[in-house]
């Protein structure tokens, strides 16, 4: 089989788009990329002294599993970067190729929808309110040990909310045909499946068993 079916996956951070993302490309059997980690590859090394045009043009992709990018500064670093037009371009290429490989793809970001794939056939922008998401946040850092508070989290939420959507280039925002969900008052097993019926709306040939026909 050799569908090109793309899901663009957008919103703000810990919004739940990458457990959405995640669990709809497990149960359609199509690949995931989490493109935030691109970036946040980028920050890291911007951290570390690189240049980070220098770094985006060199990322290499298995350093994208490395835990030490789900940090809050490097996250703030990656939002940093992230405004650069030059290391978007430098981006872009290996997202595009991902989204149109052979058996299917879901992205997640803050532009797929928007600038990578306007052509996807699904196109999703998850929300949750700030206090919903810097609450979901906090438990993650601080079950991994990280010395954090609420309010810092809260703050680091808003501050990157704020720096994303106003950029000039590929500003965080829904497509115009972006189905939105929003979380706050659901459970991770309601935004799945929310999640997969606007996705099945779009590929009708999809059985929930995760056949294609
Ligand atoms: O990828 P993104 O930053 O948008 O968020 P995530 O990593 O998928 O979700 C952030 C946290 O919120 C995780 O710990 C999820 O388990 C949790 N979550 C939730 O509590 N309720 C949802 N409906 C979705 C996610
Ligand atoms: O998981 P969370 O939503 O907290 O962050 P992320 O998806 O790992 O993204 C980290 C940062 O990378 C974001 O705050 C954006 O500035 C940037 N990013 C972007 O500009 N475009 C994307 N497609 C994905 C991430």
């Amino acid at each position: 089989m050799s569908e090109r079916f793309t899901v663009a996956i957008d919103g703000p951070a810990a919004s739940g788009k990458g457990t959405i993302s995640r669990a709809v490309a497990a149960r359609l059997g199509f690949a995931h990329l989490d493109t935030g980690l691109l970036y946040r590859a980028v920050g890291a090394r911007m951290l570390e002294g690189q240049e980070p045009v220098e770094a985006a043009r060199s990322l290499d992709p298995s350093e994208l599993d490395e835990e030490r990018l789900r940090t809050g500064p490097v996250a703030q670093a990656a939002s940093q970067v992230a405004a650069l037009p030059e290391v978007r371009q430098a981006l872009t290429d290996f997202q595009r190729a991902f989204a149109r490989r052979a058996g299917g793809a879901v992205l997640d970001g803050r532009d797929i929808g928007t600038v990578i794939c306007p052509e996807a056939e699904a196109k999703l922008f998850v929300t949750a309110s700030p206090e919903c998401r810097a609450e979901r946040r906090y438990k993650e850092l601080s079950a991994k040990g990280y010395d954090v508070t609420e309010d810092s989290v809260l703050e680091d939420v808003r501050a990157r909310d704020a720096r994303d959507s106003e950029r000039a280039v590929a500003p965080m925002r829904p497509a115009e045909d972006a189905v939105e969900i929003d979380t706050t008052t659901l459970s991770i097993e309601e935004a799945i499946e929310t999640a997969l019926a606007v996705i099945e709306a779009r590929r009708p040939a999809v059985r929930g068993d995760g056949a294609a026909q």
